[in-house]
């Protein structure tokens, strides 16, 4: 039960888990780095009692350190979890897990070398939504879980130069994501599609023309469900759906990423008359704080984090971060190493979910043909 020392990479959108890692009971010291000198002291002096790292090295080699938590850009995420696994720590690493199968089974190997934990840092798998309905479903309240979907629209024009002309589906893990986690099943194949046109520059980053990627996937148990996932030159306001349609009620997310989801509910056919009806609420997410230690509450209410901006992380202050979900990947992380358990989004959920889009985009690359997904 020893309180664990942190250490936290990459403070853009990173620096939103700072003060929650600083807050949480069991853990110890939290070590701040970031490559930029600046942000990197603007997050100690923010956070506060905590130490700076020198290097990311520096990092790898301090004893002390149990844990690193990365936060640092797409292209850097396999490369530093294998590092830091080698170096007999813990890892959690924000999304996605790796963009190849082939960096997702290093990943692997590492972690079966070191013994040491993984998590993947899912937002989507921790929102006010995404516990609203797990509930519906523990209650039984969908009935037959018929078919479910997952979107993801957000317009990433002037974002780092890596994300310029990036597979969608290779950040489809927000829209993939809940749908697995409430499959009861993993995801074994895919078929996706490309749409539309992107401008030349943009297209030759990633040799990827698709400013969208719609895709139909099938699990182990038969089910189906469409993710679609549009990064570029595309007007539709920002969301970060989950969709799911039962025999008994169904879930729909908002038009907008803030707005409150449909709940329908099928009202039986009165003897005689066509078709079954529905009732439709509008519903109110309640907060799910109380599954949290009461020094983390503060991080599920307020604050003006904006998902469109998450480099601003520390500018717009501490509170609710992508409907209440980081102070929930931070207890889940935390309590994992404590407990000696692995965190429930670990390598082969975390595979599935990341592996899920990867193998699209290289569906979607060849028009649509089914790609299995391997099983990690
Ligand atoms: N909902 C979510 O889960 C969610 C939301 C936003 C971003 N992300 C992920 O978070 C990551 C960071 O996003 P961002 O918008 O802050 O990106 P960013 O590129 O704006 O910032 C990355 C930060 O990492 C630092 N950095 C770069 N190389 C480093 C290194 N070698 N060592 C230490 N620090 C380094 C940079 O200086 C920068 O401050 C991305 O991988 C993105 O996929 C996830």
């Amino acid at each position: 039960m020893k309180k664990q020392n942190i250490a936290l990479v990459g403070l853009g959108f990173g620096g939103a888990f700072a003060k929650i890692y600083r807050a949480h009971p069991n853990v110890n010291e939290l070590i701040l780095f970031d490559t930029n000198a600046d942000l990197l002291k603007k997050a100690a002096d923010d956070t506060g009692n905590v130490k700076c790292a020198d290097s990311f090295e520096a990092i790898l080699a301090d004893p002390s350190i149990d844990a690193v938590h990365l936060v640092t850009p797409i292209p850097l995420h396999a490369d530093q979890t294998v590092a830091v696994l080698e170096a007999g720590k813990h890892c959690a690493c924000t999304v996605p897990m790796a963009t190849s199968l082939e960096d997702i089974r290093r990943i692997f190997a590492a972690i079966r070398k070191s013994g040491k934990t993984y998590m993947m840092m899912e937002t989507t798998l921790y929102t006010y939504q995404f516990f609203y309905a797990s509930q519906m479903k523990a209650d039984g309240k969908f009935g037959k879980i018929q078919f479910l979907r997952g979107s993801h629209y957000q317009d990433m024009v002037n974002w780092p130069s890596y994300w310029l002309g990036l597979p969608p589906m290779w950040y489809g893990t927000h829209a993939i994501a809940p749908m697995v986690a409430l499959s009861d099943s993993r995801i074994c194949k895919v078929h996706c599609f490309g749409s539309g046109t992107m401008d030349e520059e943009m297209s030759r980053q990633y040799g990827n023309p698709f400013p969208v990627e719609t895709a139909i996937f099938e699990f182990e148990n038969g089910l189906k469900g469409e993710a679609t996932r549009s990064l570029f030159e595309t007007a539709r306001v920002y969301q970060e759906g989950m969709f799911i349609y039962g025999s008994d009620s169904c879930f729909e997310w908002g038009f907008a990423d803030h707005d409150s989801p449909y709940i329908t509910t099928a009202i039986p056919a009165a003897d005689g008359s066509r078709g079954g009806r529905a009732d439709v609420q509008v519903v109110q997410m309640p907060n799910y704080y109380h599954l949290l230690p009461e020094e983390l509450w503060p991080f599920t209410v307020g604050g003006n984090y904006d998902p469109l901006n998450p480099q601003d992380s520390l500018k717009k202050g501490a509170g609710a971060g992508h409907h209440g979900a980081h102070a929930h990947l931070v207890h889940e992380f935390v309590s994992s190493l404590i407990e000696g358990r692995k965190p429930w989004i670990d390598e082969v959920l975390g595979a599935n979910i990341t592996a899920a889009g990867i193998c699209a985009h290289e569906s979607a690359m060849r028009d649509g043909e089914a790609v299995v997904v391997p099983k990690f």
